[in-house]
């Protein structure tokens, strides 16, 4: 296990600028999620961290070595794709131990590391098979262990779930959340998928177009996105956002209600019309009052998305389209008209030029 740290690293194919002076600590036995939209660079910066790909400037450490120009194999990282490729002609087991045995490491070792990563992955009574006799679940298992068997330094996944089914996916992440737990290894692992990134990581990454635009724990990003940004890609349904002004100590959804401005946003008392943009996350709108000094508003729902335990219903705010997440049960019909409240300690204020975050330093929500 090792830390990893990255210093103004960047990366260009041709004239086109892919990782621009990109920073970045991990600690040891941390575990690291990077999300952000397709085309971002995730990765990319992983295999140039694996050594897969040279940089064009900047420095990549690993534990107390400069690696950046180190060889994929003495950087002492094992990397997972999404595309696992084991070798059809070889059992799970041998697939798993195939790189021990390269580096010349005793049978009876490479035995005990096989059977102990297979323990750990639940794959004991598989390691005989070939990989056309195992699930792609049980393959991407092995896959894992053929990574962990090396117990390296650092692991790189990318997007590893990727190609396994929903119920498959959900086991698989919670294996490797307790596998962290107990192993306490140190991970890059790049995901699209939110609860991945939510549940695993102890901060994610949010990049976006070769840069980092926001590092923190789940809860920092989801609770204090820094930009209208990472608040509309953290979180599913997105935040709804709605221009509006802040003036008179109020904010003014445009062509809309007013709400006094929440304790957060208090240093605004003083703006006289800037212009800002009302992020509200789905789940913050109540039938129920009770929850804040808000007046309530009403909204049309224009479509209903019933999705199992929960309802998303879609409907006009002020002339806005805005997303609720409500309990099946209490949400309106279709076309149906109803009162809502808002959890004023739950929105959000971004200023509308510059996308960033009003928020009080010093608040914590
Ligand atoms: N070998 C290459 N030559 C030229 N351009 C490349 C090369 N590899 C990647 N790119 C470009 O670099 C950018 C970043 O690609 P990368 O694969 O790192 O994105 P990503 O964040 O992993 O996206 P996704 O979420 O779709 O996997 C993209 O615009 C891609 O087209
Ligand atoms: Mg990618």
């Amino acid at each position: 296990m090792a830390q990893v740290e990255v210093v103004g690293l960047a990366k260009k194919f041709g004239a086109v600028d892919i990782i621009r002076d990109l920073d970045l600590r991990i600690a040891n036995g941390e575990f690291v999620v990077l999300v952000g939209p397709s085309g971002c660079g995730k990765t990319t910066l992983l295999r140039m961290i694996a050594g897969l790909e040279a940089t064009s400037a900047g420095e990549i450490r690993i534990g107390e070595r400069d690696v950046t120009r180190l060889s994929p194999r003495n950087r002492d990282i094992a990397m997972v794709f999404q595309s696992y490729a084991l070798y059809p002609h070889m059992t799970a087991a041998e697939n798993m131990g195939f790189s021990l045995k390269l580096s010349k490491v005793p049978q009876a070792q490479i035995d005990d590391q096989v059977n102990r990563a297979a323990k750990m992955l639940h794959i004991n009574h598989l390691l005989t098979r070939k990989p056309r006799e195992l699930s792609g679940g049980q393959r991407q298992r092995v896959a894992m262990g053929r990574a962990m068997v090396r117990q390296p330094a650092v692991y790189l996944f990318d997007e590893p779930l990727s190609n396994l089914d929903a119920q498959l996916r959900t086991s698989m992440r919670a294996e490797i959340k307790r596998m962290h737990l107990e192993e306490k290894q140190t991970v890059i692992y790049v995901t699209h998928d939110q609860i991945e990134a939510m549940t695993l990581a102890d901060r994610i990454v949010a990049m976006r177009e070769g840069r980092i635009e926001q590092i923190g724990a789940p809860d920092d990003l989801y609770n204090r996105p820094a930009t209208t940004f990472v608040a509309k890609f953290i979180g599913s349904p997105a935040m709804n956002l709605l221009p509006a002004l802040v003036r008179d100590g109020v904010i003014a959804v445009t062509g809309g209600p007013s709400f006094p401005l929440p304790q957060a946003f208090a240093h605004l008392k003083g703006e006289n019309g800037r212009e800002v943009l009302l992020g509200i996350r789905p789940e913050a709108f109540h039938l129920e009052a009770g929850r804040s000094d808000w007046p309530s508003f009403a909204i049309t729902a224009s479509l209903i998305e019933p999705c199992g335990a929960e309802v998303y219903v879609i409907g006009d705010f002020a002339g806005q389209e805005v997303t609720l997440r409500l309990q099946p049960g209490t949400a309106p019909q279709r076309g149906q008209t109803r009162d809502f409240h808002i959890d004023a300690g739950a929105v959000h204020l971004f200023d509308a030029r510059t996308e960033r975050s009003l928020r009080n330093e010093g608040d914590t929500p």
